[in-house]
């Protein structure tokens, strides 16, 4: 195929049922339904157009090798996920009853620290070095080879495209060469369903809020690839702002700057320094952190501290000076969630009075203080706050393997690519993808948001296809 036609990665991922109608090189089989693990609920995949139990099988195939192993049970799936949207290259290996084979994860903290942010072209060159050690060493620590593998789940957007492009293309080369189904996975709705990993009883609909360092997503979650997004950022997210701070007080910037704040943090006096909270005049669930780093760049410059001073070497006085900085603005930051946090499940609940679970994930919720200021929010509401572990909270292969198990058993996949694809082709990545559809009473008119709709929601796309198929 020539490199400037575009290769429709998910052309029959948002197909469900379709499937079996297409003339693909393998068949969809109905099977016995899975077993049930003791004290885990099966009933978690639960829309009317799903199959009672499919699975890909070989058995219609006239050629070999077969697409994947014959699966007789979701339990026994095998997913890769490949990760690289940002700045991690992460993959891991994960079976179909949420059991974690493996995680590996390599991130570019060394180019952060030196760039103070994402630079595209290096995080690109950085992913295509290591992507093959990252992957081989998911695949030797699960102890399988590909071709144990059911099929290869990768982030298809949002993120950058040069970085989406290297995970995407070796996704593609190993689903190519051993003849596995791809599902192309948005790297937010990851975020959110890996929870459903962690918490195996977390049923649709919940809420969820999902903070990284692009993104500041407040979304009712009603099912499996259907949201409706009650507020976003209207300019950065909270982790750009926790980045930036680090950087402005010279902290130490190889873990990422939160996790600096937040050590730095509880030295400091969390109310010396007054921060203005951003947006207390919007009623509504939207988000701005620009101000709020405006303020604390302005306080940084008045206190005269020297960013090229790292804080190892700042006197006591000067260290005292950052921490109250640190402090202040976590706590200001925070707060901006938590206002904007309880109207979004008032919101939510309007619209789904059943829901139960506040989901919290993307790298800041492994923040402890966020946790525990979200944990009385949600009490406040008699609601449980679900949070991945950090290690899943911040970007991992593990949330894209299980989103694509999830939307796998749905019958959401592409065929396995060509053998022979050329690795110029031009993929369908979606760098700017929205997870939701706005809800009519969180729409913002602010400019950035309209210019962000590029491409369809994952939710249209998916109520589209199900309305093709009703
Ligand atoms: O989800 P993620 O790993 O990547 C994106 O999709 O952006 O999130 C990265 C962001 C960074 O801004 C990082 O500073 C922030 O998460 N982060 C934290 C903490 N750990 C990571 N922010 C606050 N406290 C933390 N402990
Ligand atoms: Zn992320």
């Amino acid at each position: 195929m020539a490199s400037s036609q575009l290769f429709p990665l998910s052309s029959t991922f948002y197909r469900l049922s379709l499937l079996s109608r297409l003339s693909l090189p393998f068949a969809l089989t109905r099977l016995n339904p899975p077993r049930q693990k003791s004290g885990q609920q099966m009933t978690r995949v639960r829309s009317p157009l799903l199959p009672s139990s499919i699975c890909l099988s070989a058995s219609n195939l006239s050629t070999s090798p077969s697409p994947c192993r014959a699966v007789s049970n979701y339990d026994d799936l095998l997913v890769l996920g490949i990760e690289t949207s940002c700045d991690d290259t992460a993959a891991a290996v994960v079976r179909g009853n949420g059991e974690i084979l493996s995680q590996v994860v390599s991130s570019q903290a060394d180019l952060l620290a030196l760039y103070g942010g994402v630079a595209p072209k290096m995080a690109e060159e950085a992913h295509a070095k290591v992507i093959d050690r990252v992957v081989q060493d998911a695949l030797d620590k699960a102890k399988i080879g590909e071709a144990d593998l059911s099929a290869v789940a990768v982030t298809i957007g949002p993120g950058l495209s040069l970085c989406l492009r290297v995970g995407v293309q070796k996704a593609r080369n190993i689903a190519g060469r051993f003849v596995k189904p791809v599902v192309g996975v948005h790297h937010m709705e990851a975020h959110a369903l890996v929870a459903r990993l962690v918490k195996q009883e977390l049923e649709f609909p919940f809420m969820t809020l999902l903070i990284s360092g692009g993104h500041n997503l407040l979304v009712l979650a009603r099912d499996l690839g259907q949201y409706v997004q009650l507020g976003t950022t209207i300019d950065d997210a909270i982790g750009e702002a926790y980045d930036k701070t680090a950087k402005w007080l010279g902290l130490d910037m190889r873990k990422s700057g939160g996790p600096a704040i937040e050590e730095l943090a509880r030295e400091g006096d969390p109310h010396s320094v007054k921060f203005s909270t951003p947006m207390k005049q919007h009623k509504d669930c939207n988000f701005s952190y620009a101000g709020l780093k405006t303020q604390v760049r302005l306080a940084i410059e008045s206190r005269k501290i020297n960013a090229e001073i790292p804080i190892s070497l700042a006197s006591v006085e000067d260290r005292c000076s950052r921490a109250n900085i640190a402090a202040s603005f976590q706590r200001v930051a925070v707060l901006h969630l938590e206002e904007r946090c309880e109207r979004a499940i008032d919101w939510a609940m309007d619209i789904e009075p059943s829901i139960k679970y506040l989901v919290v994930s993307g790298g800041v919720a492994s923040n402890q203080y966020v946790r525990a200021r979200l944990n009385d929010v949600v009490r406040r509401k008699d609601l449980q706050l679900v949070c991945p572990p950090p290690s899943l909270c911040t970007d991992n292969g593990v949330m894209v393997a299980w989103t694509g198990i999830e939307h796998f058993r749905m019958g959401r996949f592409d065929p396995p690519p060509p053998a022979d694809e050329p690795d110029d082709i031009v993929y369908d990545l979606r760098p700017r993808w929205p997870l939701g559809e706005e809800y009519d009473k969180g729409r913002s008119e602010a400019r950035s948001l309209r210019k962000a709709r590029i491409h369809p929601s994952l939710t249209s796309m998916i109520q589209a296809s199900l309305k093709e198929q009703a």
